[in-house]
Order: C-alpha cells, then structure tokens, then sequence
C-alpha cells in the first residue's frame, strides 16, 4: 500500500479468497487490500485463548502493565504518520483529523497506564469492635468490545487502555469497514511487548454472528459498544442471558444553542467544528441549531460563510475539510434526509449539490421546524438545520425532546444563565462556550438512549473493575 513507511502495520493482508474481506477507500472506491476473516471457531477459540491469558495479565503488578502500555503509546505517537495515513485511506477522513485521532487514541493508553496503579480500594469503619472492613478493585474478566468505523483507532483504545490497566484481557471486533486500522494498533501493542491473548482483533463477514457469540458466551464478562442504539439495545437484550457487565455508547441528536448575549465570533468557529469534525459522521456532533432571533442575522451569514469555504475532497489531498461518507449506503441515507425536510419545508441556505462518489456537499438548512424528522434522527453527515428561538424555557424543552442524550452545546456570557441551562439540559456531556469537548481526561458518555457508562477520565476505569468487599471477623480475640 502507497506510502505506509512501517509495512509491519500491514502485517494482515493477504490474497483475496472466499475467507477474505475487502477493504477499500471511501474516497476513490479502490479495494486497499484483502484481509482474512475468522469462522466462528476460530472466534470462540480466540475467547478461551483470551480466558486463559486473564489470569497471568490480571496478576501482574498494576506497574508492569502499565510499563508495556507506555511502551505501546511511544510506538503509536512514533508511527503517527503512518496510522494516520491508513486511517484517511480506510476511513476517508482529512489527514489532519487523522493525526490528531491517533494522538488522541493513543493518549488513552498513556492516561489509563497511569491511571491503572489507582485502582485503590477502601477501609471502611466496622459496626462492631472484632470486625475490619475493606474494599478491594478486582478486574472485571474477559472483555469484548465492538467498535466502530467512524473513529477507528481511538474508539478501541478508549475501551483497550481501561480494560488491559484494570487488569482485563480484550478481544475486539472493529467495523469492517475500517479493520486495518485495528489490527495496525494491535500489531504495535504486540511489538510493545503485550501478550498476543490479552489484546486480540476478531473480524467476521456478519458483524451480527460475532455480536451472537460475544453475548451468548459465558466466559466473557463484560462487553462494551459504541454504535447505533438499534444494534446497542439488541446486543443488551442478548446480554441478558448471562448477565453480563455492558457499557453503550450509542447514537446521539446534540442540540447547537446560541444565546442572544453569546461571543457570536466564538459560536460560530464553535459551530464548524461541532458540527463538521469527520464530515459530522460522530455522536457527539451538533445535530440542530437553535439560533436566538435577536442574533439570527449576524450568526447565520457567518456560520453560512464558513460552510461555503469547506474544501470536501480526498482527505489525503492538502487542506481537504470534509471527506467522502464511509460508503454509499450513508451517503444515500443524508441525502435522503435532506430531500424529506425540503418536502416537510426546510429551504436548503448553502451546499445541497449532488456530488460524486461518496462525497456529501456541506449543507445548511434553513425555515426547520422541531417536528420535522430531520429533527428527531440523528443525521450523521455534513448538515446543518437552522431554527430560532426566543423563549428559554420553551427551547430547553425542545433541546431535551429526543431520545438521546449524549452531548449539547451552548453559548452564552451570562453566567446564571451558563448554569441554569447546563443543567437542565438533559446530557451526559455539556460543551459551554466549546464545540470540541473529547479528551482522555473527562468522562465521555450518555444518558437515556445515548447509553450508559463513561469513557476517559477515572469514571473510565472503573468500568472495568469489580468492587469486593472483604469483612475480617474474630479481631482481638488473642
Ligand atoms: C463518537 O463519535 O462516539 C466519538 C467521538 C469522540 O470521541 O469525540
């Protein structure tokens, strides 16, 4: 493959044959390369494999793990430039965005070592003179994760960093749409020294056989996804059978507010990055702006300005902002909604052109009204609906109207109204005067159907572990 300097990165390809998938480039439709695919034997081979290297990985000290994970994160920032090539060739993003993804894919390697040697239990004071009671951190046991095409390095180190510190073996089934990338970090993580048991990558022609196997087998303890919250319900009503630990990160629909006293500059610089980071295929992405009427005039122009200067195009070619949708199916699925809220009303301010390929043109959407679908779905694609508000309780109502409750954004300088709206909206994640808001430092994650469980910060970790506790009886008696 063109200008992969490390070809050990590349280690999986192979020829194409019946047992192999396709990979191609979003961009140009080209096949990149053909990897093979597990049968369901070789899967559930892979989970006893992962069970047997729990032990050994959960008794080594917390400092040793973390020693190899350090090791991990100084080979993913030394082949930054190329993971983040593969990444634009597999995913389409810009290759500047891609550089930044694996530096912050690889921070959560680096944040979770560290973090790993904090997993301090407690001593509570007893109920009675002969008691001790104590608390100890216990890994959770054999981990799977699913995850997806959009972010295709940071979302598995964002669950391997957690898993592997606490003490977890993992065994990951990345989107098939971007599997290079995974078995890429998985290929450094080995190189790095970590058992090849403890992190593994399974992929399958049918991403449902393997969410099947995962849910069904009993000797995986936990499973963590991110993806849509149609695939993350049923993968939780398949978990139920044998009680497994889950964490969801699921879909979102991130309310943009401006307020009437908000640095417009500010928003509107907000509001690109909000909402056209990955060409808006993210959860946490601004998925419809409410825009005060007061201010209506000044932001929209500039926000409609700063759209019209995107450059969409091969993320590998310079200054490229907007990449292609992954594949034609979700290019397909944006333009159909823009064609429904144009037939429910919606005037379409900037874009709306039908280009080729998987190439969307970035869009905005003016005259939206809360009752249009467009509204209600979450989008995932470079769209924005514009609607005014001019009441603060009605637009915090319409704010929370949704099912999901990843991330909103707001802008404002008034600082009673900055804390009266934070928390009445109804979000795990609440971006105040800041579009981008992802960091390995702060807990990533959702209520209602956005998901439970937190990602990042030491909220992160703790997903990963068990509680015990220990009561010592029969104290002093000599
Ligand atoms: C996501 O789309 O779920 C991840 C985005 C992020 O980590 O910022």
């Amino acid at each position: 493959m063109n200008n992969i300097n490390n070809q050990s990165l590349l280690g999986v390809l192979c020829e194409p044959g019946e047992q192999t998938l396709a990979v191609a480039n979003p961009a140009t439709g080209a096949v990149l390369g053909y990897i093979p695919v597990c049968s369901e034997a070789e899967i559930t081979a892979a989970i006893a494999r992962s069970h047997l290297a729990q032990g050994t990985w959960q008794r080594l000290p917390a400092k040793e793990r973390a020693q190899l994970m350090q090791g991990w994160y100084e080979l993913l920032m030394a082949n930054q430039a190329d993971l983040a090539r593969l990444m634009t060739l597999e995913q389409g993003k810009p290759l500047a965005e891609s550089m930044a993804e694996v530096a912050y894919g690889a921070a959560f390697i680096q944040w979770f070592a560290e973090e790993g040697k904090r997993a301090l239990g407690t001593t509570i004071p007893a109920h009675t003179q002969d008691r001790r009671l104590v608390t100890i951190k216990q890994p959770v046991g054999v981990v799977a994760a699913i995850t997806p095409w959009n972010f295709p390095i940071a979302m598995i180190t964002r669950k391997a960093g957690p898993a592997l510190a606490a003490g977890c073996s993992i065994i990951i089934k990345p989107a098939n749409q971007t599997p290079l990338c995974a078995y890429a970090v998985v290929e450094l993580a080995r190189q790095a020294g970590i058992p090849d048991d403890v992190l593994q990558v399974v992929i399958h022609h049918s991403p449902e056989v393997v969410g099947d196997i995962f849910t069904h087998h009993p000797d995986i303890k936990k499973l963590s996804f991110t993806g849509s919250t149609k695939v993350g319900g049923h993968l939780l009503a398949q978990c139920a059978g044998t009680v497994k630990n889950t964490s969801m990160e699921l879909g979102g629909n991130a309310p943009f507010i401006v307020f009437d006293d908000a640095d417009i500059e500010l928003a509107v610089q907000g509001a690109l990055a909000a909402k056209f980071r990955n060409g808006g295929q993210t959860c946490v992405c601004a998925n419809r702006f409410y825009i005060h009427d007061t201010i209506y005039d000044q932001f929209v122009p500039r926000f409609i300005a700063g759209v019209k200067a995107l450059k969409v195009g091969n993320g590998l070619e310079p200054d490229v902002q907007i990449g292609p949708m992954i594949d034609a199916a979700a290019k397909e699925r944006v333009i159909a909604g823009v064609r429904q809220a144009q037939k429910q009303g919606a005037v379409i301010a900037a874009g709306g052109g039908d280009l080729a390929g998987c190439f969307v043109e970035p869009t905005v959407l003016v005259d939206v009204h809360q009752t249009m679908d467009f509204i209600q779905n979450e989008l995932f694609g470079p769209v924005a609906p514009i609607l005014r508000f001019n009441n603060d309780e009605l637009l915090i109502a319409q704010a929370n109207d949704t099912i999901y409750g990843l991330a909103a954004f707001f802008y404002s300088r008034d600082i009673n109204r900055i804390w009266t709206v934070a928390e009445a909206l109804d979000y795990g994640m609440v971006g105040i005067n800041e579009g981008i808001i992802s960091t390995e430092l702060a807990p990533f994650g959702g209520v209602k159907q956005s998901g439970f469980g937190r990602e990042g910060g030491c909220e992160g970790l703790d997903e990963y572990l068990e509680t015990k506790y220990l009561c010592f009886g029969g104290i002093g008696r000599g």
